[in-house]
């Protein structure tokens, strides 16, 4: 696989060095490009040591202007044998113009014209850093499916104290690991995730459900493929596509997903049930559609399973993890299902917040395990999300806390 590392201007532009090395003992191929105030701060030299290829420090090189024609496409070129694009590190300068399209050197000539997906890992002043300007530019990014490796806090080479250091080269070879799919740490597990709204029918029209996107099951679905896992996708309707790879079992009422769950269960390690179950169906769904009349309706509802505390008897060894959509007492309410289903992880979900949770493309949650752990997650991309609850899984696994199915 080959890899683009972009190097621009600023005193960590040294530490991609490092990285270079890295992303090589990884077995990538490597292709350094700077920008012109990068090559200030470190000399093109060393990346062409490191990876005994030319680094590409212009758009357009003086033997060009002899009309060389394949350089004057270079950027196509580059921009499609790429598997991956990073921006190491990247200044608030370069973020902006990412933001905004602008295309005025290579480096962002290459991020517009390629398709691989991109990581960027900021370095710059706090000051720049907390700037709102720099953090919208940062939102639009991700908003785009850009990965950002947020920078450290700590001391700032301009001499203040704060968030604007590089990322470790650990922390962005990680992300590069999880982005291209090397990180395999789910290797051999079979992940059973439940995703998206039941839909209980009143008529042959009319059914009750709840606004689930199902994105955030669609997510711990595409991490867990990517980390090694054969997945298994049990979903009620949405309309997202299922990740490459996953096995979907498409239901459409909680007692489809009860018995599409009870069946898949045996064969899993892992279950996780990201899927927002109605709680109550009508006791009774007319075979024909009810007419209007001008007096209230009045249904009867009773309940339906409940699909997680089912499960938890026959769990043995197996990580079952559920969710906790609340409006009040996140952390307290979330840890009375903890316990009551008996659970290794509950993800505390505060529902009420507008710009996170249901039907967002973000999650604020909280992870709460049954070893004590309490780990409150600033606001994600839901597979940033879906990577968190996947690290506590391989934490669960290697402190021997819960090993696979006894009965496997
Ligand atoms: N769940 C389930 N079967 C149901 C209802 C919920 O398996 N019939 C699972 C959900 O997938 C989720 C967890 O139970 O992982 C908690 O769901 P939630 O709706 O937050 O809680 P409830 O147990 O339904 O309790 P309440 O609605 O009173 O908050």
């Amino acid at each position: 696989m080959k890899v683009a590392v972009g190097v621009t201007g600023g005193i960590s532009a040294y530490k991609a060095a490092e990285l270079v090395r890295e992303l090589q003992q990884k077995g990538l191929e490597v292709q350094v490009i700077m920008t012109a105030h990068a090559q200030e701060f470190i000399r093109p030299l060393t990346f062409a040591a490191l990876t005994g290829q030319k680094v590409i420090t212009q758009m357009f090189s003086s033997q060009q202007q002899e009309a060389n024609i394949e350089s004057a496409i270079e950027h196509i070129a580059v921009a499609q044998s790429i598997d991956l694009l990073i921006v190491a590190p990247a200044t608030a300068d370069v973020l902006a113009k990412m933001a905004q399209g602008i295309a005025d050197d290579f480096l962002t000539t290459l991020y517009l014209a390629t398709k691989a997906p991109v990581i960027v890992a900021p370095a710059m002043n706090v000051n720049m850093w907390e700037h709102p300007a720099t953090q919208e530019n940062i939102e639009r990014l991700r908003q785009r499916g850009v990965h950002v490796v947020e920078p450290d806090s700590g001391y700032l080479a301009c001499g203040m104290t704060g968030p604007g250091r590089l990322a470790s080269t650990g922390a962005i070879i990680e992300r590069v690991a999880e982005v291209l799919g090397l990180r395999q740490d789910l290797k051999g597990e079979v992940v059973l995730v439940t995703a998206g709204p039941t839909r209980e029918a009143i008529d042959p029209i009319r059914y009750i459900s709840n606004r689930s996107s199902g994105k955030m099951g669609y997510a711990l679905a595409e991490a867990a493929q990517r980390r090694g896992a054969r997945t298994v996708l049990v979903s009620g309707p949405t309309a997202l596509h299922p990740p490459e790879g996953t096995e979907l079992i498409p239901v459409t009422t909680a007692a489809e997903m009860r018995a599409a769950v009870l069946e898949w269960f045996p064969k899993a390690t892992v279950i996780i049930k990201a899927a927002a179950v109605a709680d109550f169906r009508p006791q009774k769904t007319t075979l024909q559609k009810i007419r209007k009349a001008n007096k209230p309706l009045s249904l009867v509802l009773e309940p339906t399973e409940d699909i997680l505390s089912e499960i938890v008897r026959q769990k043995e060894d197996r990580i079952v993890i559920g969710f906790a959509a609340e409006t009040e007492n996140l952390v307290a309410s979330a840890r009375a299902k903890l316990k009551a289903k008996h659970l290794d992880l509950i993800v505390a979900n505060d529902v009420s917040q507008a710009e996170s949770g249901i039907d967002s493309d973000f999650n604020t949650v909280t992870l709460l395990g049954c070893n004590g752990l309490e780990k409150h997650l600033p606001r994600l991309r839901k597979i940033e999300v879906a990577n968190e609850i996947l690290n506590e899984v391989v934490n669960l696994r290697s402190h021997g806390k819960t090993g696979k199915p006894r009965s496997r």
